[in-house]
């Protein structure tokens, strides 16, 4: 991988970069096309990374079909796909060296899944000392996420652009996510509270409601819904991930993990 890159760069090309878990869905694509944007050649990575995952999560019934991925990459005209075993990824077995960010993971998805962006930064450092890339694009819908890794790449100056690109969603509302696939008819239903709560927190706010009622009124809805139940609703800085209790316009990131059934599911909003 790394002489592939190597070669393109040293022909002046610059290389735009999606990593992934696999199981790709439009929301990947669209990450796709803007690396290809932005860059000359456009590499995705699909591996499902062991160390994000806690003991009790879903690492071993994450779904996977490299064959589907292959050709959705395909179709959006994708370089190369980079997909690596666990022995290349690491190498000498269990890692005993980690990329760990400890302020903007500390709360929320840190919280509640101990251990998961150590295991993030880890494995998207050592994916960008693989590829090389000049752009690397990630999903707004891991909001978290995007801050986390954002602050990793200026702490530890890796030279690349760091680009964040908007949830893309079902035509109903639900953040596409490779773990819809979990969800029972039902479920998939209930599932649109996620979104419908945002929707309600954008106009309240906008319509002068505290955080604290905002917040009130998201829970109330969510929880009609009998399959559903909240693990967290955050109002917080968009780049820090701290709380915050008054409405700043661009600033204002609404998140929340909801488990419908047993399928965790996240969401947010930038207000
Ligand atoms: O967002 C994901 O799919 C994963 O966390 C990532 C960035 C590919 C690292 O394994």
């Amino acid at each position: 991988m790394r002489a592939w890159s190597r070669i393109a760069r040293a022909a002046g090309e610059r290389v735009g970069f999606v990593p992934t878990m696999g199981y790709l869905h439009e929301g990947h694509l669209s990450l796709m096309r803007e690396a290809k944007r932005r860059a000359d050649l456009c590499v995705v990575s699909i591996y499902v990374n062991p160390t994000q995952f806690g003991p009790k999560e879903d690492f071993s019934k994450y779904p996977r079909d490299f064959e589907r991925d292959r050709k959705l990459c395909e179709s959006v005209g994708v370089d190369a796909i980079f997909a690596p075993t666990n022995e290349e990824m690491y190498p000498a077995g269990a890692a005993t060296t980690w990329v760990e960010e400890t302020a903007v993971s500390e709360r929320w998805e840190g919280m509640s899944r101990p251990g998961h962006f150590r295991g993030v930064c880890t494995v998207v450092a050592k994916l960008f000392n693989c590829v090389l890339p000049d752009v690397a694009c990630f999903g707004q819908k891991d909001a978290q996420q995007c801050a986390v890794l954002r602050r990793m790449v200026r702490d530890l100056n890796f030279p690349l652009e760091f680009v964040v690109c908007p949830t893309v969603r079902e035509p109903d509302g639900l953040a596409m996510s490779s773990r819809n696939v979990y969800l029972s008819p039902t479920e998939r239903q209930e599932a649109l509270a996620l979104k419908q709560s945002l929707d309600l927190a954008r106009r309240e706010l906008a319509a002068g409601r505290t955080i604290d009622e905002v917040s009130a009124a998201m829970t109330k809805l969510i929880t009609s819904k009998p399959s559903a139940r909240i693990d967290y609703i955050a109002f917080v800085d968009s780049e820090t991930l701290l709380p915050v209790n008054r409405y700043e316009p661009g600033r204002l990131l609404v998140a929340m993990a909801v488990f419908v059934g047993k399928t965790r599911l996240i969401d947010n909003m930038v207000l």
